[in-house]
Parts: C-alpha cells; sequence; structure tokens
C-alpha cells in the first residue's frame, strides 16, 4: 500500500518549520524504514498553507505544478538550516465566515489523492485541521507559532529562534541606549500570550517587562525607572509585548483590518509608551520595534532539533493510523495529543506564577510553597 501525504505551512512563518517539513519527508519515504515497514509512502507539498487547496485545479497539470510540490529526500537534504518556510505559507482560512470554501478543498484533497494531511501551523492553522479531522479528512498536527500560545505541549517550532533574536537585539541596543544614558522601549510580538516578551525580556535581562496578561500603570513603570536612574544607572530596557495594555485602555493596532481568522494586526505600543515616559520621566526615550525580525533568521540549533523531532513523530502518527493527533512535547518527551486539547484554550502566562505584578517582571521565585 502507498499512501500519499500532503504538507503544509500555515500562518505565520518562523524558524523551524524547513526543518519539520525535510523530516517529514525524510522518515516517509526512508529507504532503510522502508524495509521494515508494510506501508510505502509519497510526500507531496501544499504551496501557501490552505491557500494551495482552495485553489489548486486538479485537472489542470500548470495549477498542480503551481500549488504542489512532490518531495524528496534530495531535494529537501538542506532545507532544515534555513529559516522561513520553503513551501510558503498563507492566513487563508476555508472556513472564513465571508467565504467557506471547505468544500473545494475536501474535493481537492480527493482529486490529488491525498490520504493524509500534515498541517505544520499554529491556532488557525491547526483549528481547520482539526475541523477538516471531523469531516473525515486524516490529518496530524505540529505545532509552531514563535507566541508559544498552544495549549497540551510544551513547545512549538520558532519560540526559541525568536527568544535569541530578542535577547541579540536587546545586547546590540544596550550599547548606545548606555552612551546616550536613554531608555529603550522594545516592542515583541506574541499577540495575546507573553511567553515572548516575558522569557525574551528575562534572558536579555530586561528592566521592565510588560505583557498582556497584567495591564499596566504608566506611573508605575515611570517611577521603576526613576528609582534605577536615581541609583546611577545609566540606561534602561522595557520590554513590552505587542498585546499589552494601560489598565483601563486598550490594546493598540497597527490596522483596523482583520484576517480570515478575525485577527487585526497588533503594534505601536512600544511608541505610545516611549512617548509617556519622555513626557512624565523627563529623560530620552526610543523604541524599536522587533516586529518580523523574531520571525527570521536562521533556525536556532533547538528549533532545528525540534522540527527533526516533531516531524519524525508527525510520520509515526501517520503509521499508527492515528489521526486528528498533534505531535507534541510533553514534559520533556515527544508524544502527541489530540488538536481539540491543543485548541482547548490558549496558553497564556500563569501571573501568579510567573510574574512580578509590583516590578513588571519576571517572579523572582522559582518553586512555590
Ligand atoms: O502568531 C504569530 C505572529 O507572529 C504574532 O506574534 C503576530 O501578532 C502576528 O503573527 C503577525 O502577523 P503578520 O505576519 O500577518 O503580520
Amino acid at each position: 500500500m502507498t499512501l500519499r501525504v500532503g504538507v503544509l505551512t500555515g500562518g505565520g512563518d518562523c524558524a523551524g518549520l524547513n526543518s519539520a517539513i525535510k523530516w517529514v519527508t525524510k522518515t516517509a519515504l526512508d529507504p532503510f524504514l522502508d524495509v521494515r515497514r508494510q506501508t510505502r509512502m509519497e510526500v507531496v507539498g501544499i504551496r501557501d498553507g490552505w491557500r494551495g487547496l482552495v485553489e489548486v485545479e486538479p485537472d489542470d497539470p500548470e495549477s498542480v505544478a503551481r500549488w504542489t510540490l512532490p518531495l524528496n529526500e534530495l531535494l529537501v537534504r538542506t532545507w532544515d538550516r534555513y529559516g522561513g518556510t520553503n513551501l510558503g505559507t498563507s492566513r487563508v482560512n476555508p472556513f472564513s465566515a465571508k467565504e467557506d470554501r471547505s468544500r473545494q478543498v475536501l474535493e481537492h484533497i480527493g482529486a490529488l489523492g491525498l490520504d493524509v494531511l500534515v498541517a505544520i501551523g499554529g491556532e488557525d492553522t491547526l483549528s481547520v485541521a482539526h475541523r477538516l479531522d471531523r469531516l473525515g479528512v486524516r490529518v496530524v498536527g505540529i505545532p509552531k507559532t514563535i507566541d508559544r500560545d498552544l495549549s497540551a505541549t510544551d513547545y512549538t517550532l520558532g519560540y526559541d529562534t525568536a527568544l535569541n533574536v530578542i535577547a541579540e537585539e536587546v545586547d546590540r541596543l544596550r550599547t548606545t541606549a548606555g552612551s546616550h544614558s536613554r531608555t529603550f522601549v522594545v516592542e515583541t510580538m506574541g499577540r495575546h500570550a507573553g511567553w515572548l516578551a516575558l522569557e525574551g525580556g528575562e534572558a536579555a535581562g530586561a528592566y521592565i517587562i510588560l505583557i498582556p496578561e497584567w495591564d499596566f500603570e504608566i506611573d508605575r513603570v515611570v517611577e521603576l525607572l526613576d528609582r534605577r536612574r536615581s541609583a546611577g544607572v545609566r540606561y534602561e530596557i522595557v520590554v513590552v509585548s505587542e498585546g499589552a495594555k494601560v489598565r483601563g485602555g486598550a490594546e493598540v493596532y497597527l490596522s483596523d483590518k482583520s484576517d480570515e481568522f478575525g485577527h487585526k494586526v497588533l503594534g505601536g505600543i512600544a511608541q505610545t509608551l516611549s512617548r509617556e515616559i519622555e513626557k512624565r520621566g523627563g529623560w530620552e526615550t526610543r523604541y524599536v520595534v522587533l516586529s518580523h525580525l523574531q520571525r527570521g533568521g536562521q533556525p536556532s540549533a533547538h528549533d532545528r532539533l525540534m522540527g527533526r523531532r516533531f516531524g519524525i513523530a508527525a510520520v509515526d502518527l501517520i503509521l499508527k493510523g492515528a489521526f486528528g493527533r498533534m505531535t507534541a512535547l510533553v514534559r520533556g518527551e515527544i508524544d502527541s495529543v489530540p488538536l481539540e486539547a491543543a485548541l482547548e484554550r490558549l496558553y497564556t502566562v500563569d501571573v501568579d506564577r510567573y510574574y512580578d505584578t509590583d516590578r513588571y517582571n519576571g517572579r523572582r521565585c522559582a518553586i512555590l510553597q
């Protein structure tokens, strides 16, 4: 029996996706493993996430060549070293409220002869996979998102590389901040989850960290900064998550437009905050929005490794016939969980456990009594 496996990456890109695609492909086509298996596999990459399955016209060879890419070991050999996704991605939602194209997707999966789909994505991409699973499509998920906001897994691809970017960029800012004796406000991504800001800020040694899970007061931020200035320190780094908000205020958006999953693009809180610090504190303050730099660049060793492990685990799930599940890291081991469990709720920072609401920083207490 030969299983035709489709692979796609959806949502925001990040480091580690190419590693996952490579290891799905290599494991599925591994000639050494093939000898021991009853099932043979072929792997087809779908371009631009769910858009590929919406747009492809299976009867037109040109369209099939445009939206799909047969994968083999030679082709994917070097992919794990590179960031982004060589298959492309999009935020197309086949179940979008504006236009439901799920019927097309179901037809195209059938017409392309795909027996299984491996969907590599975050909350949005995997929610589509979950709905397709309920409609009878055989799907396996691999978690990725720099926001690390999926439940039921301790790791999502891209997170480690993004943390490294934050730490590196803050290191760079320190020298100029110190020379000019300025406060720098650094805005990270993360949407409604503060993990990137919190752990990126902790890793970078930021003086203040502001997260969406705890609304902050500007006067308190200025008071803390002032205290440090008075102690003779020349500069401060404030890390603020794009989803953080002033107490009593609202999230700051770059635009009012929403994507097909209903998300508006967050951004701008660092600018607002830096203006207020300068006004109320009376010293020079600048801001930097790290934005998509956090999603770019070469994958860290950890993301390459996790891409490899999740890719291999996805093929294990296929061979076991364990569909509707997502590969996961659970207490340090590679495992799998139902897609439903990963999507049940957004995994956000537990303030009581990890955040100091007085100091606006990570808690200095690791083992709770
Ligand atoms: O979900 C991943 C993420 O990088 C968020 O942190 C961010 O808010 C969003 O995607 C940005 O999306 P886009 O690339 O569409 O601007």
